[in-house]
Protein backbone atom coordinates (compact mmCIF):
# COMPACT_ATOMS: atom_id res chain seq x y z
CA UNK A 1 0.00 0.00 0.00
CA UNK A 2 1.39 3.39 -0.28
CA UNK A 3 0.71 6.33 1.85
CA UNK A 4 0.21 9.59 0.36
CA UNK A 5 1.44 12.61 2.51
CA UNK A 6 -1.01 15.05 1.29
CA UNK A 7 -1.23 18.98 1.87
CA UNK A 8 2.52 19.58 3.82
CA UNK A 9 3.46 22.76 5.57
CA UNK A 10 6.92 24.13 4.41
CA UNK A 11 9.49 24.91 7.21
CA UNK A 12 12.78 25.63 5.94
CA UNK A 13 16.07 25.38 7.81
CA UNK A 14 19.16 26.59 7.13
CA UNK A 15 23.03 27.12 8.06
CA UNK A 16 24.16 30.85 8.28
CA UNK A 17 27.92 31.24 8.26
CA UNK A 18 28.55 33.68 11.25
CA UNK A 19 31.78 35.01 12.03
CA UNK A 20 33.23 34.82 16.02
CA UNK A 21 33.90 37.84 16.09
CA UNK A 22 30.96 39.53 14.40
CA UNK A 23 28.77 36.95 16.63
CA UNK A 24 30.14 38.39 19.90
CA UNK A 25 29.73 42.38 18.43
CA UNK A 26 26.09 41.42 17.90
CA UNK A 27 25.78 39.83 21.15
CA UNK A 28 26.79 42.72 23.09
CA UNK A 29 24.27 45.37 20.85
CA UNK A 30 21.68 43.26 21.92
CA UNK A 31 22.70 43.15 25.33
CA UNK A 32 22.92 47.28 25.44
CA UNK A 33 19.59 47.09 23.49
CA UNK A 34 18.20 45.33 26.06
CA UNK A 35 19.18 47.67 29.10
CA UNK A 36 18.00 47.10 31.98
CA UNK A 37 15.06 45.24 31.36
CA UNK A 38 15.15 41.69 31.96
CA UNK A 39 11.74 40.02 31.42
CA UNK A 40 8.33 40.92 29.12
CA UNK A 41 7.19 42.52 32.30
CA UNK A 42 6.46 39.03 33.77
CA UNK A 43 9.94 37.18 34.87
CA UNK A 44 8.93 34.02 33.64
CA UNK A 45 8.64 35.87 29.77
CA UNK A 46 11.26 36.11 27.40
CA UNK A 47 12.08 39.92 26.39
CA UNK A 48 11.31 40.77 23.39
CA UNK A 49 12.58 43.85 21.17
CA UNK A 50 9.26 44.07 19.77
CA UNK A 51 7.69 45.02 23.20
CA UNK A 52 11.01 47.37 23.60
CA UNK A 53 11.12 49.50 21.32
CA UNK A 54 13.51 47.31 19.65
CA UNK A 55 11.80 46.11 16.54
CA UNK A 56 13.71 47.60 13.47
CA UNK A 57 17.19 45.87 14.40
CA UNK A 58 18.03 45.48 10.23
CA UNK A 59 18.44 48.89 10.12
CA UNK A 60 21.00 48.80 12.66
CA UNK A 61 24.35 48.36 10.83
CA UNK A 62 25.46 45.64 13.02
CA UNK A 63 22.53 43.09 11.20
CA UNK A 64 22.30 44.77 7.94
CA UNK A 65 24.38 42.02 6.59
CA UNK A 66 22.50 39.22 8.28
CA UNK A 67 19.32 40.66 7.42
CA UNK A 68 20.36 40.70 3.91
CA UNK A 69 21.11 36.63 4.55
CA UNK A 70 17.39 35.85 5.71
CA UNK A 71 15.63 38.00 3.07
CA UNK A 72 17.98 36.25 0.32
CA UNK A 73 16.47 33.26 1.64
CA UNK A 74 12.76 33.91 2.00
CA UNK A 75 13.16 34.79 -1.62
CA UNK A 76 14.09 30.97 -1.98
CA UNK A 77 11.79 29.78 0.53
CA UNK A 78 8.18 31.70 -1.61
CA UNK A 79 9.96 30.31 -4.77
CA UNK A 80 9.85 26.53 -3.34
CA UNK A 81 6.57 26.91 -2.12
CA UNK A 82 4.86 27.53 -5.87
CA UNK A 83 5.05 31.42 -5.28
CA UNK A 84 5.79 33.29 -8.90
CA UNK A 85 8.39 35.86 -7.77
CA UNK A 86 7.38 38.07 -10.63
CA UNK A 87 3.90 39.04 -9.08
CA UNK A 88 4.63 39.45 -5.59
CA UNK A 89 7.04 42.40 -3.68
CA UNK A 90 8.47 41.14 -0.41
CA UNK A 91 8.21 43.50 2.60
CA UNK A 92 10.14 42.96 5.53
CA UNK A 93 8.15 44.96 8.44
CA UNK A 94 9.70 44.27 11.45
CA UNK A 95 12.92 42.57 12.95
CA UNK A 96 13.47 42.08 17.06
CA UNK A 97 15.30 40.33 19.24
CA UNK A 98 14.13 37.71 21.88
CA UNK A 99 16.47 37.05 24.60
CA UNK A 100 15.74 34.35 27.25
CA UNK A 101 17.17 33.80 30.43
CA UNK A 102 17.16 30.71 32.33
CA UNK A 103 13.33 29.85 33.66
CA UNK A 104 12.02 31.91 30.86
CA UNK A 105 10.00 31.13 28.05
CA UNK A 106 8.02 32.36 25.20
CA UNK A 107 4.43 31.25 25.06
CA UNK A 108 2.24 29.76 22.26
CA UNK A 109 1.39 32.79 19.60
CA UNK A 110 1.55 33.49 16.16
CA UNK A 111 1.95 36.76 14.17
CA UNK A 112 -1.58 37.54 12.68
CA UNK A 113 0.12 40.97 11.13
CA UNK A 114 2.42 38.76 8.95
CA UNK A 115 2.92 36.46 6.35
CA UNK A 116 6.19 34.84 6.45
CA UNK A 117 8.26 34.86 9.17
CA UNK A 118 11.94 33.80 10.22
CA UNK A 119 14.20 33.00 13.03
CA UNK A 120 17.99 33.50 13.36
CA UNK A 121 19.48 32.00 16.16
CA UNK A 122 22.43 33.85 17.87
CA UNK A 123 23.07 30.90 20.99
CA UNK A 124 22.36 27.36 21.60
CA UNK A 125 24.42 24.36 21.94
CA UNK A 126 22.18 21.91 19.35
CA UNK A 127 21.07 20.32 22.77
CA UNK A 128 17.89 22.29 23.00
CA UNK A 129 18.99 23.04 26.74
CA UNK A 130 18.19 26.79 26.58
CA UNK A 131 14.72 26.19 24.88
CA UNK A 132 13.11 24.79 21.60
CA UNK A 133 11.57 26.05 19.25
CA UNK A 134 8.28 24.51 19.19
CA UNK A 135 5.71 24.73 16.08
CA UNK A 136 2.56 23.49 16.34
CA UNK A 137 0.40 22.17 14.18
CA UNK A 138 -3.37 24.06 14.30
CA UNK A 139 -5.02 20.90 12.79
CA UNK A 140 -4.29 17.03 12.58
CA UNK A 141 -5.83 16.01 9.43
CA UNK A 142 -4.93 12.65 10.23
CA UNK A 143 -6.85 12.26 13.22
CA UNK A 144 -9.82 11.63 11.08
CA UNK A 145 -12.55 13.75 13.19
CA UNK A 146 -11.21 17.03 15.19
CA UNK A 147 -10.10 16.00 19.15
CA UNK A 148 -9.79 12.52 18.38
CA UNK A 149 -6.17 13.14 19.20
CA UNK A 150 -7.23 14.87 23.03
CA UNK A 151 -4.52 12.01 24.44
CA UNK A 152 -5.47 10.66 27.89
CA UNK A 153 -3.34 7.48 26.59
CA UNK A 154 -4.63 6.90 23.19
CA UNK A 155 -6.14 6.42 20.71
CA UNK A 156 -3.36 7.83 18.54
CA UNK A 157 0.29 6.89 19.96
CA UNK A 158 1.99 9.32 20.89
CA UNK A 159 4.60 11.57 18.71
CA UNK A 160 3.69 9.32 15.22
CA UNK A 161 5.27 10.83 12.30
CA UNK A 162 1.72 10.96 10.81
CA UNK A 163 0.02 12.49 13.10
CA UNK A 164 2.23 15.08 14.22
CA UNK A 165 1.35 18.07 16.22
CA UNK A 166 4.30 19.22 17.44
CA UNK A 167 7.86 19.62 15.63
CA UNK A 168 10.75 21.00 17.87
CA UNK A 169 14.01 22.44 16.82
CA UNK A 170 17.28 22.99 18.92
CA UNK A 171 19.09 26.15 18.54
CA UNK A 172 22.46 26.83 17.60
CA UNK A 173 24.36 29.93 15.82
CA UNK A 174 23.19 30.55 12.37
CA UNK A 175 20.94 28.22 12.33
CA UNK A 176 17.71 30.28 10.24
CA UNK A 177 13.97 28.91 10.35
CA UNK A 178 11.66 30.29 7.43
CA UNK A 179 7.86 29.40 8.30
CA UNK A 180 4.14 30.60 7.69
CA UNK A 181 3.16 33.49 10.36
CA UNK A 182 0.09 31.88 10.86
CA UNK A 183 2.00 28.55 12.46
CA UNK A 184 1.96 28.96 16.26
CA UNK A 185 4.90 28.03 18.14
CA UNK A 186 6.73 28.57 21.18
CA UNK A 187 10.03 28.28 22.90
CA UNK A 188 10.41 26.03 25.65
CA UNK A 189 11.94 27.10 29.06
CA UNK A 190 15.54 28.25 29.06
CA UNK A 191 17.35 25.22 31.54
CA UNK A 192 20.52 26.31 31.39
CA UNK A 193 21.13 28.49 34.32
CA UNK A 194 24.62 29.58 32.39
CA UNK A 195 23.33 30.72 29.02
CA UNK A 196 21.49 33.25 27.47
CA UNK A 197 19.20 32.20 24.68
CA UNK A 198 19.16 34.94 21.84
CA UNK A 199 17.41 34.85 19.03
CA UNK A 200 15.77 37.53 15.79
CA UNK A 201 12.95 37.24 14.24
CA UNK A 202 11.55 38.64 11.05
CA UNK A 203 8.17 39.17 10.41
CA UNK A 204 7.85 39.57 5.98
CA UNK A 205 4.56 40.89 4.07
CA UNK A 206 3.76 40.16 -0.02
CA UNK A 207 2.15 42.41 -1.87
CA UNK A 208 1.55 42.78 -5.56
CA UNK A 209 4.06 44.53 -7.47
CA UNK A 210 4.42 48.38 -7.41
CA UNK A 211 2.12 49.60 -9.95
CA UNK A 212 0.40 46.78 -10.62
CA UNK A 213 -3.47 45.58 -10.33
CA UNK A 214 -3.95 42.90 -8.54
CA UNK A 215 -6.92 40.96 -7.64
CA UNK A 216 -8.36 41.11 -4.52
CA UNK A 217 -6.96 38.28 -2.70
CA UNK A 218 -3.18 40.14 -2.67
CA UNK A 219 -2.54 43.01 -1.48
CA UNK A 220 -1.62 46.05 -3.58
CA UNK A 221 1.96 47.50 -3.14
CA UNK A 222 1.79 50.50 0.12
CA UNK A 223 2.92 52.91 -2.87
CA UNK A 224 -1.11 52.64 -3.68
CA UNK A 225 -2.01 52.63 -0.37
CA UNK A 226 -4.28 56.00 -0.04
CA UNK A 227 -4.53 57.69 4.10
CA UNK A 228 -7.72 57.55 5.24
CA UNK A 229 -7.53 61.08 7.25
CA UNK A 230 -9.55 60.86 10.59
CA UNK A 231 -13.00 62.93 10.14
CA UNK A 232 -12.75 66.37 12.54
CA UNK A 233 -15.22 65.82 14.99
FE1 LIG B 1 6.95 34.57 17.36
Amino acid sequence: MELHALFPTVVATDRMAMDPLMLAGQLQTLLSLRGEAYSNPDEGCAWTGDLNGIWQLHEHHDFRSLADEVIARVWIYLEQTGFDLDQIALHLQRCWPVLSAAGQVVGRHHHPNAHVSAIVYLSGDGQGREGALCLHARHQLNELVPGLAVGHGGPIRDHHPRNQHLWTFNPEPGLVVIFPSRLDHSVGENMDEESLRVSLSFDFVLTAQDSSAPAEYLAPHPHQWHRCERPLS
